[in-house]
């Protein structure tokens, strides 16, 4: 062999090895550090069974005798002052952190752990306390279905998204969502589920608006609460995140949130306050970002003195995955448990110790508030998880909390369709109903009933024509209907092509088809944002399909109803005036077809609310000033980038930092106090009967104010009607809203002619401002405006105050 060949390919052997080395040794490295260090710490869970006084109890340490700790007859406060008494210190500083991504990335022994759990708190196994299971999210349940070794499927119902249960305006309704969610996770094993999430709708653009509720702190706050009360009544915990202004997921780990104190107190902290004083959560979730150079995991001011000091909170703060850099300021801070762990985070925290940078008695504080949570949860009791949640009733009130959040737009003369039409559907998203968001707030569920599921359950007759338009678009594009799983699903939104239709297609459709309902899909998730061309913006190809689908029907009499599949606010007043009817279903989980086919055919009287408003033009939002526009997505380094220092020369507006600008002129607290016009005011929403309100009467009792009026059907069909309160002080010395919601009330299904009585009760501290220069809450005297309507911008009663 020729020397030179020789010496090139021992050249690339070294090559070769050295790099597969380098490659191993980092895997090791990695491995060690982020996915698999807590070998000396497995589970212990054979416990010898211990009688004291005709009760049994576990001896869950094997010491033989019955330890405070062990006896559930004791207090929690006792119970944990025990525990903490007989941990080393090494425990306990083990126990701040998670064990890794192992169980996220469903690296789990079979037939140990919950594969797809996005993270834990650590067992101890000396003293037999176990693993407590946290997964996501606030749309359901995301563990993995299957399992190695297991032919068991193990789906979680994909319930509607939050927007949509905030859209219900029915506390009564979204507390026993919360319920069946919180069954759900008893049954799988799960202990915490990380949700709901609780940030404002700050502008059209956050990829992850679906996992919220609104625009408006009051209905997040309400809405959040009636989700947490449901899911804990199980006795099974949520963690209400992203804590707090984490509004856009551009750099959302090194994004710094300039904003001011009167904003957050007000608009981007009111909703958890709400959350926390109403349901008293057993966690909270720590955000991602900055707020004013701080991240909000190292901020003793937010997690300490606003969240514990001011509102009294009690549980556990953790982490957001990976987020903040400086393991020792967050618990500190009061941030107690670093999810998902890393042996990072162990170890400086240890060293911080031993330096005494952290204190016995900050380790202890924190420890205590996650003893207290381990000794609350049902795992402690010995509860025994069936894996048999009861998906059938979980789908049911899916079905029936989706078709009551769904909010009907416009309605000439053509709702509700009648039974046994043949329907035309037009549009991929009318075959591939979208359940849910996509990232963390994803659900792995068994299936997806499509809209053309649904009106075939109710009645309908679907269009072979229009059916057959899109199978073959469809097969001419295989790769792009493969829907991506797991992570592939965070990164990769599902959007699959949409089908151009030719005039000759839509005339003959139209010629056998009794109407045509066009769906306008769109799907957004964690890890990026979106942006006004072909996303807030309908593509050319939509614009299109719509007009010549109009065209084609209205030539033949027939009208087109639009259905809304998104999960976030589009533009909506350059094309409403076309279809004959709209209907915004949102994501309604895995239901979602049978619940807008409810809505479609009548079965249901519409009865949800807008939740935010649409605006006439993104730019219109106060906030877009100052909002990431590119859209774009993180990439999964990104998701590691905590801490990552940016020069001050190099950052980049809305990027490395975003300064709130519009202060409190968030969503209709800005179109209301510009007075510039919207295409559908937040509040809105049509219904099949009309309302009539009665005489409206304010009673001050008690520093509350009572808000009394009376609700009757005046229409042929039974429905709900949603009573909005916005309270203003015109005469106000300092820059308030014009309107701002305090209250609300839904009435029951009233039949026609039926009249409900309403009372709506707002404590007078509600109506105080945040004064910055005294930071404190303050009531201006003055005289307070009280409107109730059906919308910010459609008010039927009004009455004043003095105060
Ligand atoms: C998300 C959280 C989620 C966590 C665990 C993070 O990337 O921001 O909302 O709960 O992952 O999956």
């Amino acid at each position: 062999m020729n020397r030179g060949i020789k010496i090139g390919l021992i050249t690339f052997g070294i090559l070769v090895f050295s790099l597969l080395g380098i490659g191993l040794g980092g895997w090791f490295y990695l491995k060690s550090k982020l996915f698999d260090f807590e070998s000396e710490y497995s589970e212990n869970s054979e416990f010898q069974a211990i009688s004291s006084e005709g009760y049994t109890f576990l001896d869950r340490n094997g010491n033989g005798k019955l330890d405070v700790y062990e006896d559930s007859r004791r207090s929690t406060n006792e119970r944990v002052e025990d525990l903490l008494a007989q941990m080393t210190i090494e425990e306990k500083i083990h126990l701040l952190k998670g064990s890794g991504m192992g169980s996220a990335l469903g690296m789990t022994e079979p037939g140990k752990g919950i594969p797809g759990a996005a993270g834990v708190i650590v067992p101890t196994p000396r003293l037999g306390i176990p693993t407590i299971y946290l997964s996501d999210g606030p749309a359901g349940l995301r563990i993995e279905p299957s399992r190695e070794n297991d032919p068991k499927k193990y789906y979680a119902t994909a319930f509607p998204i939050a927007t949509l249960l905030a859209s219900t305006w029915n506390t009564d309704l979204v507390e026993s969502v919360g319920d069946a969610m919180g069954e759900e996770a008893l049954e799988y094993g799960v202990d915490v589920i990380l949700g709901p999430g609780a940030n404002i709708q700050r502008h059209p653009f956050n990829g992850r608006n679906f996992e919220y509720f609104s625009e408006d702190p009051l209905l997040t706050g309400f809405i959040g609460a009636a989700i947490v009360n449901g899911i804990e009544s199980n006795g099974v915990g949520t963690s209400v995140k992203h804590f707090v202004a984490n509004n856009q997921e551009t750099k959302r780990n090194n994004n710094d949130v300039i904003v001011s104190d009167r904003a957050m107190r007000e608009i981007y902290l009111k909703g958890f306050e709400l959350i926390v004083r109403k349901s008293q959560p057993w966690t909270i979730m720590s955000s991602y970002n900055y707020v004013n150079g701080t991240y909000t995991s190292e901020s003793k001011e937010l997690l300490t003195d606003i969240l514990r000091g001011d509102w009294g909170f009690q549980g556990v703060v953790m982490t957001d995955w990976f987020g903040g850099a400086d393991a020792p300021a967050q618990i500190k801070a009061g941030n107690d448990l670093l999810e998902p762990g890393t042996k990072f985070q162990w170890d400086a925290l240890l060293a911080a110790y031993e330096k005494g940078d952290l204190t016995i008695g900050e380790i202890d504080t924190a420890v205590r508030r996650i003893l207290k949570l381990i000794i609350e949860s049902r795992k402690m009791e010995g509860y025994n998880f069936s894996n048999e949640p009861d998906l059938t009733a979980h789908a049911a009130i899916t079905q029936e909390s989706a078709s009551e959040g769904m909010v009907l737009l416009k309605n000439e003369n053509t709702l509700p369709l009648l039974e046994g039409n043949n329907i035309a559907l037009i549009g991929v998203t009318s075959y591939d109903f979208i359940a849910g968001g996509t990232g963390s707030g994803d659900v792995n569920e068994a299936y997806t009933i499509s809209l053309e599921q649904g009106l075939i359950n109710s009645g309908f007759e679907i269009n072979a024509e229009a059916k057959a338009i899109y199978e073959s678009h469809k097969n001419a594009n295989p790769e792009e209907f493969i829907k991506p799983e797991g992570m592939n699903a965070m990164f990769q939104p599902y959007n699959p092509p949409q089908i151009e239709y030719t005039i000759d297609q839509l005339n003959n459709v139209a010629s056998v088809a009794d109407a045509a309902v066009l769906t306008i899909g769109r799907n957004s998730g964690e890890g990026g944002d979106r942006r006004e061309l072909d996303d807030f913006l309908l593509t050319s190809t939509e614009k299109e399909m719509l007009k010549n689908t109009v065209e084609a029907f209205h030539q033949q009499d027939k009208k087109v109803i639009v259905v809304l599949n998104i999960g976030g606010v589009i533009e909506t007043s350059s094309w409403k005036d076309q279809p004959d009817a709209i209907l915004l279903a949102w994501q309604g989980g895995q239901e979602g077809g049978n619940s807008a086919a409810n809505i479609l055919s009548g079965k249901v009287n519409p009865s949800g609310k807008l939740p935010m408003t649409f605006p006439i033009n993104v730019s219109d939002h106060a906030s877009h000033k100052n909002f990431p526009l590119g859209g774009g997505s993180l990439s999964p380094t990104d998701f590691l980038s905590s801490g990552k220092v940016v020069p001050e020369e190099e950052k980049i507006r809305n990027e490395d930092y975003t300064v709130y600008e519009e202060g409190i002129y968030v969503g209709y607290r800005h179109f209301d106090k510009t007075d510039i016009p919207v295409s559908y005011p937040f509040g809105f929403g049509l219904s099949y009967t009309d309302f009539e309100f009665g005489d409206l009467d304010l009673i001050m009792e008690n520093d509350t104010i009572t808000i009394a009026t009376t609700v009757k059907n005046i229409g042929q069909t039974t429905g709900k009607e949603v009573v909005q309160v916005y309270v203003s002080n015109l005469g106000t010395t300092i820059d308030r809203p014009v309107k701002e919601l305090k209250g609300f009330s839904k009435t029951q299904n009233l039949s026609p002619d039926q009249v409900e009585e309403i009372l709506i009760q707002i404590p007078v501290s509600e109506l105080r401002y945040w004064d910055e220069t005294k930071s404190t809450w303050v009531l201006e005297s003055g005289t307070y405006t009280f409107q109730v309507g059906t919308s910010s911008r459609d008010i039927k009663l009004k009455a004043e105050l003095e105060l």
